[in-house]
């Protein structure tokens, strides 16, 4: 099952991403993707990261001498990317990083894509942190999201903005399972206003999380986010994962 999340920055996606990785990881192991080249999602995971797919794709392009001889070029990203990969207890952690640079990225991507396929087959669960529009990784190399987690602000614009992302997922041919609104980081109850946003933008499953002092906390901190079971975030996230599997 493949768990993407878009939303603009600075909504909650990779605190909420890190919350759903943790909590899959009880029960299958689960490959993790930071998507956002600003990448928040190790930290959140408490991983340390010292290699990203950005980096192994921006050295390819611009060098295609080092990839050794003997080997497809398949081969080698295949074996790059299981390099890059950062193994924590059930947790399988691949990080993006940098944007594409210049040259042309046409015929890498597709490798990579190739590459991403394949290994998705292998998970129970894959879980997409991605940046606001899914410009560099879901775009090319992401095929399709079973279920596609929409995180706004609680507010009418940020529902909208969430909209406006869950259509260009599918201008850009991500084929998309089912559509959840997370409306996070809410001061109190969800208002109806907000409900009636919701559904005035087409969303019928919608998560309401509430404002967590203890993320507030790691925030101020700069701790990784382990959050006790009752905690806000952890409820929450909870919910989403009942909806979903
Ligand atoms: N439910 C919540 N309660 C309190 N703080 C939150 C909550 N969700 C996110 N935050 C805080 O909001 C900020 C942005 O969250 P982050 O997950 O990095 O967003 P994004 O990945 O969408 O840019 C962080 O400082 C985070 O600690
Ligand atoms: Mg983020």
């Amino acid at each position: 099952m493949i768990i993407a999340l878009a939303g603009k920055g600075g909504v909650g996606k990779s605190s909420i991403s890190s919350q759903i990785i943790l909590q899959l990881s009880k029960k299958g192991v689960v490959l993790a993707v930071d998507a956002d080249p600003n990448t928040n999602l190790p930290d959140k995971l408490g991983i340390p990261v010292d290699a990203t797919i950005g980096e192994i794709r921006n050295r390819i392009v611009k060098d295609p001498d080092s990839i050794p001889g003997g080997v497809s070029k398949h081969e080698y990203v295949a074996l790059e990317i299981r390099k890059a990969m950062h193994e924590h207890d059930n947790i399988d952690l691949l990080v993006m990083g940098r944007p594409e640079g210049e040259g042309c990225y046409c015929f890498m991507n597709n490798v990579l894509k190739e590459c991403f396929d394949g290994m998705i087959k292998k998970y129970e669960f894959t879980v997409v942190d991605n940046e606001a529009g899914m410009e560099h990784l879901s775009r090319k190399i992401l095929p399709k999201a079973d279920v596609l987690l929409l995180v706004s602000d609680p507010t009418k614009i940020g529902i909208r903005t969430a909209a406006r992302l869950s259509a260009v997922a599918s201008e850009v041919g991500m084929k998309v399972g089912r559509r959840i609104l997370v409306i996070n980081n809410l001061p109190g109850d969800l208002p109806q206003e907000l409900t009636d946003e919701a559904r005035a933008n087409g969303f019928s499953d919608v998560v309401a999380i509430r404002h967590d002092p203890l993320v507030y906390s790691a925030g101020l901190e700069g701790s990784s986010l382990k959050l006790p079971d009752d905690s806000v975030l952890s409820k929450g996230v909870s919910e989403i994962i009942k909806m979903i599997i």
